[in-house]
């Protein structure tokens, strides 16, 4: 059985990916060890009714044991260690929700519904790295699967209203927080049925622009607020998150890097784990019906599902409140655009946390194990 290391299990992200493991059996066809920053020597979790104490994830020696190391742990994490054990011959495989090596050369980014065959072929040449994708980016190409795998894309705009989990733990935190800040202090004027409904409204802006609201961790409200701005700047004016769009894409494709043109405007909302994204697509045909564009969209993956096009609909199953905890990713608002038929509109949301950050962890692991 492939010895299985993990770092940064407790974390958010880990704490997706374990309970989705405990969920699918998957401790049952791996020998898991768990290693942590801070806490060697601390009680490892139970697996299969085994106890066992955590390894120090500055072990090189004890990593150098393992066949796999999955690391949720960031970043600085994997620039750390990764060339420690590869100084020392690491031959394992590193599994790694970190964005470090997305773009290297030595890496492929794994989103198996979609790249299943770059992945194997991948395997077979030996690659060793795997990284998990960028969530807006995963979730996006879920959701239109059926259109990538059909050659149907020409180029995609993405406007994204993306979830507090995004950011992090704290950020999530933070939202909560801004939201409870702000009733508290409006809401006496609430239930007072004769205040002007302005006059809550000129304390809100108060309250959401004093400097007691707790804006440590987005430096500005969220709570009743959007954030233009996820990421840090690029020269070209993009942030790094609107850049991800089209260089993620095209890596996850095995394509050349331009191939696929995605670009877009990337906003954080107050939502707090689900990404949603308003996506113009230009396709490459005219001739395609909209029950045919469904038809291959709905059909793609087992996960999709294609919300029609009402109000009633739109609102029970097209929203973060909705799909939030599960798996499923909801398209909905499908329809062309005024601009020709070959301008197709989509409004699309999945869980940042499941296929946007541990699930296609968890079934790459699963995919080195058989
Ligand atoms: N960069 C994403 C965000 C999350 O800030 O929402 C991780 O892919």
């Amino acid at each position: 059985m492939l010895k299985v290391g993990f770092v940064g299990w407790r974390g958010m992200v880990g704490s997706v990916l374990m309970d989705r493991m405990h969920q699918q059996n998957d401790f049952s066809k791996i020998n898991a060890v768990f290693f942590s920053t801070s806490n060697a020597g601390g009680d490892a979790p139970v697996i299969n009714g085994a106890s066992s104490k955590l390894l120090d994830a500055y072990n090189i020696d004890a990593l150098l044991e393992q066949d796999c190391i999955v690391t949720t742990q960031g970043s600085e994490y994997t620039q750390k260690v990764l060339p420690l054990l590869k100084r020392k011959g690491y031959d394992g495989y590193w599994l790694d929700a970190s964005s470090t090596l997305r773009m290297s050369d030595e890496s492929v980014i794994v989103l198996d519904p979609i790249n299943r065959h770059v992945i194997d072929k991948a395997l077979k040449d030996g690659v060793k790295v795997f990284c998990g994708g960028n969530c807006t980016v995963s979730l996006m190409m879920m959701a239109l699967n059926g259109l990538f795998a059909n050659n149907l894309i020409e180029w995609i705009s993405s406007m994204t209203y993306q979830s507090a989990s995004g950011a992090g733990a704290n950020n999530m935190r933070e939202l909560l927080a801004q939201s409870g800040f702000l009733y508290n202090n409006v809401a006496e004027l609430l239930t007072d049925s004769r205040a002007d409904i302005l006059a809550i409204d000129n304390r809100v802006n108060e309250i959401l622009r004093s400097k007691d609201l707790p804006t440590g961790y987005f430096e500005t409200s969220l709570a009743g607020n959007v954030i233009p701005w996820v990421d840090v700047a690029l020269p070209n004016g993009q942030t790094k998150e609107e850049w991800k769009g089209a260089s993620e894409t095209n890596k996850i494709l095995g394509f050349s890097p331009d191939a696929v043109k995605v670009d877009g405007l990337c906003v954080r909302v107050g939502s707090m784990r689900c990404h949603s994204q308003a996506l113009t697509i230009k396709l490459n045909q005219k001739d395609l019906s909209l029950s045919e564009i469904e038809k291959i969209i709905a059909s793609a993956n087992e996960w999709v599902k294609v919300i029609p096009n009402t109000k009633e609909d739109t609102l029970k199953y097209l929203t973060p409140v909705a799909i939030s905890g599960k798996l499923d990713i909801a398209i909905g608002r499908i329809r062309k655009l005024s601009f020709g038929d070959d301008y197709l509109t989509v409004f699309t949301v999945g869980d940042q946390l499941l296929w946007g950050a541990a699930e296609p962890l968890r079934r790459m692991l699963n995919i080195l194990s058989e």
